[in-house]
């Protein structure tokens, strides 16, 4: 019997995450695990099982391990290993400036974006080790970049994805010697949620930024994924060198 490629996504009830698990699913020799916040409201995750027997939802909250660990179970138990990981689960709910940002508003950046990483990778490391592929993708963003600052009001959310960053190498320079590949992905800005919410707060209009679909980023992104070979890498999703 072929190999059953198995993905488990992080935040797919909407948004990129959404985007990735639809596009993942279509290929039917793909085994795909998508995780929501909250399962009972997740419709388009409910439709999209419904209709690909390869798509199964998991409920998750990557601030709480045990809901990570559980969903790691049912993998376990179902497939036992998980060929990529795309931790892609994020917020950006403010863009505020240092020196007026809230210290909750901080913390709760750094606590999903940064600590939600981690918990989601010490849950589902143990598959990736199992697998075939052996591949952890992180969604970052250049927002999080030190070496190619650019300034823009958004300190909870930059600074938690620079500690992300920091959190991808370390994953990187751990994990070498199982042969776990790891890679950061800059989406691009994309018209989510979160992107819309960006452009709102903050004026692009002279920074020639293309504003990208969900479907194209992620699209773009998978191409990147299938063909990464090489650990400790941060690309744009063109396959670009980001810097970190
Ligand atoms: N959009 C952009 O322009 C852009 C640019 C650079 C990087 N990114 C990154 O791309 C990733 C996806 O972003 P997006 O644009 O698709 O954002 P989005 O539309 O706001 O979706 C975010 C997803 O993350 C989930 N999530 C939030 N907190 C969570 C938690 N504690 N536990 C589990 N899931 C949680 C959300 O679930 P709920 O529905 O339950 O809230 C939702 O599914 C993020 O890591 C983001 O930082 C996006």
């Amino acid at each position: 019997m072929p190999h059953q490629k198995v993905y488990f996504v992080t935040g797919a009830n909407r948004g990129l995450g959404l985007a990735f698990v639809t596009q993942l699913s279509a290929d039917s020799s793909n085994i795909v695990y998508g995780t929501a916040r909250d399962l009972a409201s997740a419709d388009a995750l409910k439709k999209l099982a419904a209709s690909h027997p390869n798509f199964t939802p998991l409920e998750a909250d990557v601030v709480k391990p045990e809901t990570i660990k559980s969903a790691a179970d049912v993998v376990a138990k179902e497939h036992g290993y998980v060929d990529v990981l795309i931790a892609n689960a994020g917020i950006a709910e403010t863009f505020t400036p240092i020196k007026d940002i809230s210290l909750d508003e901080l913390s709760r950046h750094w606590e999903v974006n940064a600590k939600g990483a981690v918990i989601t990778y010490q849950a589902i490391r143990p598959l990736v080790v199992k697998s075939q592929e052996k591949k952890i993708i992180f969604i970052s963003s250049a927002a999080g970049s030190v070496t190619g600052f650019f300034y823009l009001p958004n300190a909870g959310y930059g600074s938690s994805k620079a500690a992300l960053n920091y959190i991808i190498r370390s994953i990187s320079g751990e994990s070498k010697d199982e042969g776990v590949k790891v890679l950061a992905l800059h989406p691009g800005l994309v018209a989510t949620d979160m992107g819309k919410r960006g452009i709102a707060a903050v004026d692009i209009s002279s920074m020639n930024i293309t504003v990208f679909t969900p479907e194209e980023s992620a699209k773009a992104m998978i191409e990147q994924i299938e063909k990464f070979d090489e650990t400790d890498k941060f690309l744009n999703l063109d396959g670009t060198t980001a810097l970190w």
